[in-house]
């Protein structure tokens, strides 16, 4: 062979390599949807489900041979309801369900597993076990502790001291409950706490929380502290006091612990601590793929948690979790 010929044989076997690489049987397979994976949101209005909805939209980009499908309940139970007898009818390969709440939804849940689809339930339980796999916060440790720290902030264990407001989330759903029980196993051994209301829910919305603030500053006239199941409604709570002047002498927890929202909160002074509820969005998706590329998946997936207060806020914010 002359060296020219060479040299163009040499050429055209590698575009031929290459294109060939770009055109590879197994490749085109890749770029292929293998799965439909169906995630059934309960809504999009809180902060804190937009960011878990960014969370598992970043990890689907990941895996090329997922394709998702994110609907959007609106914070109704009869539209999620819906949404997800749809997905069943679309036969998706797996269904995410971060339910509004547990009892609505539970009979779709069922209805999922009866007909073939492993079921990966994020965030709120349902009134079932026959799903695969939950994945969440330890809302009761997260209670716990928040419990644990109020008892600090009110003068330590066994001479804590205050009037406590506690605000509650959506009164039909599992985390709510757990974050409750949690607080009060540390708080109701003290004596001197009294708690000023009686399980009002403000639905984790920061406007009806702010209302009901209100109001107990109102009918109150020493508040120590405010725990709100979520820092929304801690945040609803501190606007409240803030526009009667009384911010001053109430501490403020939280929980969710959102980068723009309480812990910018907490490195600001307005919450007192906030803890974090890490979103499921992104394990969630990764152990429904693991599951289903036939690998074992666990029943439970416990996400960490993690104390914010003034002391570590600006680090966090700096440098993430
Ligand atoms: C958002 C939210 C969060 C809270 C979680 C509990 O809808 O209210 O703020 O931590 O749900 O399920």
């Amino acid at each position: 062979m002359k060296r020219r010929e060479l040299l163009r044989t040499a050429l055209l076997s590698a575009a031929l390599a290459t294109a060939t690489a770009l055109v590879s049987p197994l490749d085109a397979l890749a770029q292929e949807k293998k799965f439909t994976i169906g995630f059934s949101q309960a809504t999009t209005i809180e902060p804190w489900r937009a960011q878990f909805n960014k969370d598992i939209i970043a990890e689907a980009e990941k895996h090329p041979e997922v394709e998702l499908i994110i609907t959007d309940g609106e914070d109704r139970t009869e539209k999620q309801v819906a949404d997800v007898e749809n997905l069943i009818r679309q036969e998706v390969d797996a269904l995410l369900i971060s339910p509004k709440e547990s009892a609505g939804l539970t009979g779709v849940v069922q209805k999922a597993v009866d007909a073939g689809i492993p079921v990966f339930v994020l965030d709120r339980n349902v009134d079932t076990d026959q799903y695969t796999q939950f994945v969440g916060g330890d809302n009761k440790l997260i209670g716990r502790a928040a419990g644990e720290y109020a008892v600090e902030l009110l003068g330590g264990k066994g001479k804590a001291e205050g009037n406590v407001v506690e605000i509650w989330g959506g009164l039909g759903t599992q985390p709510a409950h757990d974050r409750h029980e949690g607080f009060h196993e540390h708080t109701d051994k003290e004596p001197g706490i009294k708690y000023l209301l009686d399980q009002q829910s403000a639905d984790w919305k920061q406007d009806e929380a702010y209302n009901i603030m209100a109001t107990a500053l109102r009918n109150h006239e020493d508040i120590d502290l405010v725990y709100g199941h979520n820092d929304p409604m801690a945040y609803g709570a501190y606007l409240a006091a803030k526009d009667a002047g009384r911010e001053k002498d109430i501490k403020f927890i939280g929980i969710d612990a959102l980068p723009n929202e309480g812990v910018t909160w907490v490195a600001n002074g307005e919450l007192t601590a906030t803890f974090l509820y890490a979103t499921p969005g992104a394990e969630g998706l990764r152990q429904a793929i693991k599951h289903l590329n036939g690998e074992k998946v666990e029943k439970t997936v416990v996400l960490p948690t993690m104390k914010v207060t003034k002391e570590n806020a600006a680090d966090i914010l700096k440098n993430g979790f």
